[in-house]
């Protein structure tokens, strides 16, 4: 691995990277499939049992061919039954890797869940650690238990399929027990529960005939025909015009209490995160360095990286002639300091941010952040623990 900053890499590295990547990804595959046999090894217990989901320093790497990319390095925080949790960070800083490594779908081999655990509640007092569950156990959680609602919902959409079709085969497969007319009843529900008016004559469209926001309503009826215990949307308003957004974030929300299931929000829109989330968590190049309740990070943001996002945040009523912009660049993927992630940037740092990586520090009983400002007033947690590739 290259352990500069300059993106040249010679012959002669690019060999010994290609080499490495090859041997340790083909070694974790092995761990992992040896792990998935083994139930005892991917069974575990929550530390708490009111959360449907613990991301415990849960590390996710890219083997690339200029380096190991740590895209999520040392990742805690939990999902609550019932809540609404909002990950936000600017573009890059391993929000959807964090949902990915969720639902193991991840880009295998190159990328690869090298340390921590992802606790998933199977709400009978046992959890799994995703980590190590085999795909065969995944592919019944996917869907069922955890659903996803992307981006782009015409990407989303099969486009030769008619929606009834699709909404019918995710039922299909999860239920298998239940008969077409069943099926067919549930799928004309959930298009009702959507807020389709036309539910008989969209069940007969193909995704092109509807409009965006359209589109999006059925992946949400499609993510949420199962009533799964965890929704991940990622960005899911982003490519709708702003009308809608309102609409389809209302929705998800209506239909989260009505079937008392708990949504992780990825979003870059402050916006969208203070009119839904509980709980708010803030990433900066692949780690958290502020979480807590959405009063705590709207009202009290105390790390200098979220004080500088509301500060680039529009306020309606508020007339500005620039908004606010966070000086510098996010640090070389490849080449992570061993200082704050964020010190090159701060215009804060303090005398100890020489020092190596902030820990985490408590400042109330939900707020968490990682900045040295806090380390004489705070509980000290710990530092995220990184994964030595080198020792793979
Ligand atoms: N398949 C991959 N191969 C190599 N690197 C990857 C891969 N997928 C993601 N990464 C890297 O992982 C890091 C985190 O990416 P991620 O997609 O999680 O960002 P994000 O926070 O979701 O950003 P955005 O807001 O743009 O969606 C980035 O540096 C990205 O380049
Ligand atoms: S630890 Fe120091 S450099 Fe890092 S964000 Fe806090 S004040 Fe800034
Ligand atoms: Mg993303």
């Amino acid at each position: 691995m290259s352990e500069n900053n300059s993106s040249y890499i010679s012959g002669k590295e690019s060999r010994r990277i290609t080499k490495f990547n090859r041997r340790v990804t083909k070694k974790l595959e092995k761990e992992r499939e040896e792990a998935g046999k083994d139930p005892s090894r991917y069974t575990t217990k929550m530390r708490n049992p009111d959360n449907v989901v613990e991301f415990d320093n849960v590390c996710t790497y890219f083997f690339t061919d200029v380096g190991t990319v740590k895209a999520v390095d040392g990742v805690n925080f939990d999902i609550p039954k019932h809540a609404t949790v909002g990950v936000v960070g600017e573009s890059g800083c391993g929000k959807s890797v964090t949902s990915l490594s969720l639902m193991q779908l991840l880009q295998r081999p190159s990328g690869q869940t090298v340390g921590g655990e992802i606790r998933f509640n199977n709400g009978d007092g046992s959890a799994l650690n995703i980590v190590n569950t085999p795909n065969s156990v995944m592919e019944k959680l996917r869907g069922s238990q955890i659903s996803m609602i992307f981006q782009e919902p015409m990407t989303a959409l099969n486009p030769v399929f008619r929606i009834g079709d699709q909404i019918d085969e995710v039922i299909r497969l999860h239920e298998p027990e239940m008969s077409e007319e069943q099926v067919r009843a549930r799928t004309l529900e959930m298009l009702e529960m959507v807020g389709i008016a036309n539910k008989e004559g969209v069940y007969r469209m193909y995704p092109h005939e509807l409009s965006g926001g359209m589109r999006q309503r059925i992946c949400i009826a499609i993510a949420l025909a199962c009533s799964p215990k965890l929704i991940i949307a990622d960005e899911p308003t982003t490519a709708l015009d702003v009308t809608i957004q309102a609409q389809i974030l209302d929705l998800l929300q209506n239909l989260k209490d009505k079937l008392s299931s708990s949504i992780m929000l990825i979003t870059h829109d402050l916006g969208v995160v203070a009119g839904m989330a509980d709980y708010v968590v803030v990433m900066y190049a692949g780690r958290v360095v502020e979480k807590g309740t959405a009063d705590e990070i709207f009202h009290h943001p105390s790390h200098p990286y979220t004080i500088g996002l509301m500060r680039s945040k529009p306020v309606v009523g508020q007339k500005v002639d620039q908004l606010y912009n966070i000086p510098g660049n996010v640090p070389n993927p490849v080449a992570m300091p061993d200082y704050c992630y964020f010190r090159d940037r701060c215009e804060m740092k303090c005398d100890r941010c020489a020092r190596a990586y902030p820990p985490e520090i408590r400042i109330s009983d939900t707020h968490v952040v990682s900045c040295y400002r806090y380390y004489e007033e705070g509980e000290v947690l710990g530092v995220p623990q990184s994964v030595d590739v080198t020792k793979l």
